[in-house]
């Protein structure tokens, strides 16, 4: 069996930074930033990540770090009853559903990327959103395209934690930063861009409602890729040297910079040609098309090169996420399975196809395919970005703040009293009380409770 790798100096951040940004930050984040208020809504997001996010990063890295292992493994290293093993593959059925419905969402911005390569999309509005809804009702090629980039991850999973993971993500997310700035420097430099920018850094808290908070926080565990057993096995490649409280800090940082950075790619193009960017999840592939036309019609090459470069964007962002959610079932089932690497990165690629095809279908070829009013896509999306992991980060903060033993808590927060432990009481308080206060208010609202 392969020995157990530890990620380089640069790689802890990159690859779980890679982790963490991705459609959450580019798709996911600006059309739910339009829908609710824009700045109001960037206000209580960036609140949710500094009062939950770290914290609760910070909980799943000690766990991961301590464990070494898969994540069923590692909240079992403890000794604290094998019950709590159940919080890992709570992980790794959720990262599983995760990876399943991105990969389709992944598969239309590799539709996108091709289609605006070949100047297949464009044009008036109707014909843009005609071109969406012929592309996902299709049986077929939408589930294609999202077997493709499940195929994909599993390619570079299969390398390795160093080879392949690491690897990747080393070379894609400067590659993915370099992309970002250039269409934020396009986007902002156009006419009436203004408008745009101001709907992104001037919040009016009349727009706030408890749905914005909830979206807001669902927003923050998604993009944090929090409760997914994600970063307790990354953090299983850490090694004793990583400061994990800064680790958690610099990844949180850039992820919500990139989601800020998104939204300024988005907002001054679509304020410019005079688009309110609040169509929900079809921004990015009905509204964004046109507004790139429109806005860079004195120069038309420019806005194909934009279109061009934004799916890319898209496709690179997707691909480190994918690869950190595959790694989850495969860390998982190679070890309690016993069998290799490909073997277990088999198990997680087929049962992700599956769900993939069944979420490809039910946008649109297949009508009948719902659960609880919605299609299988958006209950997924709903489901785990809401339930699975909140439900997810809180057992982990039940867990490190009140189960396990503080002394070994401290020490892997210090990294064995080799760095400062000044936040340590601080961070402590939070896990203990802040994170699963807020979560369990959060998941009465949902059910109606207050
Ligand atoms: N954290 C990943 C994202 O933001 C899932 O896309």
């Amino acid at each position: 069996m392969e020995t157990r790798a530890n990620f380089g100096k640069i790689g802890v951040i990159l690859a779980t930074a890679g982790s963490a940004v991705g459609l959450g930050n580019i798709w996911r984040f600006p059309f739910m930033a339009g829908q609710n208020g824009g700045a109001a809504f960037i206000a209580v997001y960036i609140v949710c990540v500094l009062l939950l996010g770290i914290p609760g990063m910070i909980a799943e890295f000690i766990v991961g770090r301590h464990g070494a292992s898969n994540a069923a493994r590692a909240y079992k290293s403890f000794h604290k009853g094998r019950a709590w093993g159940a919080v890992g593959v709570l992980g790794v059925i959720t990262s599983t559903i995760i990876l399943g419905f991105y990969a389709v969402v992944a598969g239309w911005c590799l539709q996108y990327f091709f289609a605006s390569l070949f100047g297949m999309v464009g044009g008036d509005a109707n014909s843009v959103k005609d071109y969406f809804v012929r592309f996902t009702s299709n049986p077929i090629k939408p589930a294609l395209w999202a077997l493709a980039f499940v195929v994909m991850t599993h390619f570079v999973i299969t390398q390795g934690v160093r080879q392949g993971i690491e690897k990747v993500s080393n070379i894609l997310m400067p590659t993915l930063f370099v992309l970002l700035i250039v269409i934020v420097i396009a986007s902002c430099s156009l006419p009436g861009a203004s408008k745009g920018i101001e709907f992104l850094f001037h919040p009016d808290f009349s727009k706030l409602t408890h749905d914005v908070f909830l979206d807001a926080l669902g927003q923050a565990f998604f993009s944090l890729s929090l409760g997914t057993a994600c970063l307790c096995t990354y953090a299983s490649y850490f090694s004793r040297r990583t400061n994990l409280s800064v680790s958690a800090c610099q990844i949180a940082l850039l992820d919500t910079g990139i989601a800020i950075l998104a939204g300024l790619m988005i907002f001054p193009a679509a304020f410019s040609v005079g688009v309110n960017p609040d169509s929900g999840p079809s921004l990015i592939f009905i509204t964004l098309p046109t507004v790139f036309d429109k806005a860079f019609a004195f120069l038309p090459f420019l806005g194909h090169v934009v279109a061009v470069l934004f799916y890319a964007l898209l496709v690179l962002a997707a691909l480190t996420s994918t690869i950190s959610m595959h790694e989850i079932g495969t860390a998982f089932f190679r070890e309690e399975l016993h069998t290799s690497r490909r073997g277990a990165a088999c198990i997680v690629t087929v049962t992700a196809c599956i769900i993939a095809i069944v979420c490809s279908l039910s946008c649109g070829a297949v009508n009948g395919l719902t659960l609880m009013g919605k299609s299988i896509m958006d209950f997924c999306d709903f489901f785990t970005a809401q339930i699975l992991l909140p439900l997810g980060s809180l057992l982990t903060c039940f867990f490190v703040g009140w189960v396990v033993p503080q002394t070994i808590v401290h020490r892997e927060f210090t990294n064995w009293d080799t760095v400062s432990g000044r936040f340590y009481g601080i961070w402590l308080f939070f896990v203990r009380f802040v994170c699963p206060v807020c979560i369990v208010m959060i998941f009465l609202h949902q059910f109606g409770v207050v």
